[in-house]
């Protein structure tokens, strides 16, 4: 459920009408309902009542430092995985304690950040990262609580981009190689490998893979204890799908249940990562009409917002509904539309031949479920500014980042010293 809702013809976000922050931010611009955020975020943590149970949000997702601290003040913690990401979460006000560290290449300025700023966990994913951890933290002269992250050959049955948990991913080490991964680490002298960690891929719409894979956990953490190793936690990472098109993913509750019927009595502290299911439908990207065009063949709809703000319909085809701000009657015509940006390739299409109603230049539209992995995954390709993002909390709104300039989009570039004079005058 998402506070995106027509009100009298118009959309609203929560009490806010779209028309109103189009109008008074321009377009194209991401809307974050605090609502949504917080009720996802609620839903799931209620979802694992009863467990000991941590929620370190995925902030991949969604980064926005307004959206961190919506989240915070419900007393969430973070994964990031990225010293960007480490920044700003720690400028978003999470404190270190409640932020873990994933990723399969972190470098050693990263690992040294990380320890500095005393986080929760890293989560380690090879042999040489333990190895280069275990330095790092011997230079600082302290302990690093880690986890290892276990890929348990599991099909998550996800878009192939988004699969993590199966042999051939670039992700965690073999399952089977855990007791032998976990023993070094336990003789490095500067690493206490405390968790086992996992995470098989986003989008999943399926609780059998969660299932198979949460049984190899439970048994790889039960055999690491019995060889003498002090597992305190266990990592079941990210996941949860989302309905982008009618699909049906498990509900929280559903997971939950799972979680329980796996974990309950077991006595370990259980971690959670999620992503898209937190961020995923709190959010909107509001665009316009900038053409209408009919061809002989197809009708485009081209929209200022294109595949550099918005680069999940390319790059894994994802699907998000469209939607005109200004409601149509129940039954109005509708006809197949090719709905594209303005970026100069083909690939910069939202959706081919989407059932859509008539619509006028200088309309806005929006695209739904676009707070997860959407302006976080924005770029300035074709030199087009980056978007900007505000969040709604009931009838007030407020730019949470402001749309980039022209001066930043090209201040960062300079000529290179051979080449003295400005950009088209010839040089002496
Ligand atoms: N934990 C780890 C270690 C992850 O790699 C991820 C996502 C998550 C948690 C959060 O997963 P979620 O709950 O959001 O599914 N850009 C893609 C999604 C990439 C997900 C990468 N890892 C997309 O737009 O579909």
């Amino acid at each position: 459920m998402d506070h995106f809702n027509y009100r009298d013809g118009a959309l609203y976000a929560e009490d806010v009408p779209l028309s109103r922050i189009a109008e008074a931010v321009g377009t194209p611009v991401y809307v974050y309902s605090s609502a949504t955020l917080e009720r996802h975020y609620r839903v799931f943590a209620e979802a694992l009542s009863g467990l000991d149970a941590h929620i370190y949000y995925a902030m991949k997702a969604n980064s926005n430092l307004a959206v961190l601290n919506t989240l915070a003040a419900l007393g969430a913690g973070v994964d990031v995985v990225s010293e960007g990401e480490l920044r700003r979460a720690l400028a978003a006000g999470i404190p270190a304690s409640k932020i873990v560290f994933s990723g399969v290449g972190k470098t050693r300025g990263e690992l040294d950040f990380a320890l500095r700023a005393g986080i929760h966990e890293i989560n380690v994913e090879s042999i040489n990262e333990l190895h280069l951890l275990n330095d790092v933290a011997g230079a600082l002269g302290v302990t690093a609580d880690i986890a290892i992250r276990v890929n348990p050959d599991v099909d998550a049955k996800t878009h192939e981009k988004i699969s993590t948990g199966k042999k051939e991913n670039k992700f965690g080490i073999d399952i089977d190689r855990a007791p032998e991964v976990f023993a070094l680490a336990a003789r490095l002298p500067n690493l206490n490998p405390i968790t086992v960690a996992c995470h098989i891929g986003s989008q999943l719409v399926d609780l059998a893979p969660y299932r198979a894979a949460f049984l190899k956990l439970a048994e790889t953490a039960s055999a690491l204890r019995a060889a003498g190793i002090d597992i305190k936690r266990i990592d079941l990472g990210g996941g949860l799908g989302v309905p982008y098109k009618g699909e049906e993913p498990p509900s929280p509750a559903v997971y939950g249940d799972l979680v329980r019927e796996v974990f309950g009595g077991l006595d370990y502290q259980l971690m959670f990562e999620p992503g898209r299911l937190i961020a995923a439908n709190a959010g909107i990207l509001l665009a316009r009409v900038i053409f209408m065009k009919n061809g002989d063949e197809r009708r485009f709809m081209i929209l200022d917002a294109a595949m550099n703000d918005l680069i999940r319909p390319a790059l894994y085809e994802g699907h998000h509904d469209l939607v005109p701000i200004v409601e149509r009657p129940a039954g109005a015509l509708e006809a197949p539309t090719d709905v594209v940006g303005p970026v100069c390739e083909s690939g910069d299409t939202f959706a081919k031949g989407r059932a859509l109603p008539d619509i006028a230049d200088g309309e806005l539209v929006a695209f739904k479920s676009a707070g997860a992995y959407g302006a976080v995954m924005a770029s300035s390709y074709n030199s087009r500014l980056l978007p900007a993002e505000v969040l709604v909390r009931g009838d007030e709104f407020a730019v949470v980042r402001r749309r980039q300039t022209y001066e930043e989009l090209i201040g960062a570039d300079s000529l290179a010293p051979w080449q003295n004079g400005a950009v088209g005058q010839a040089a002496e």
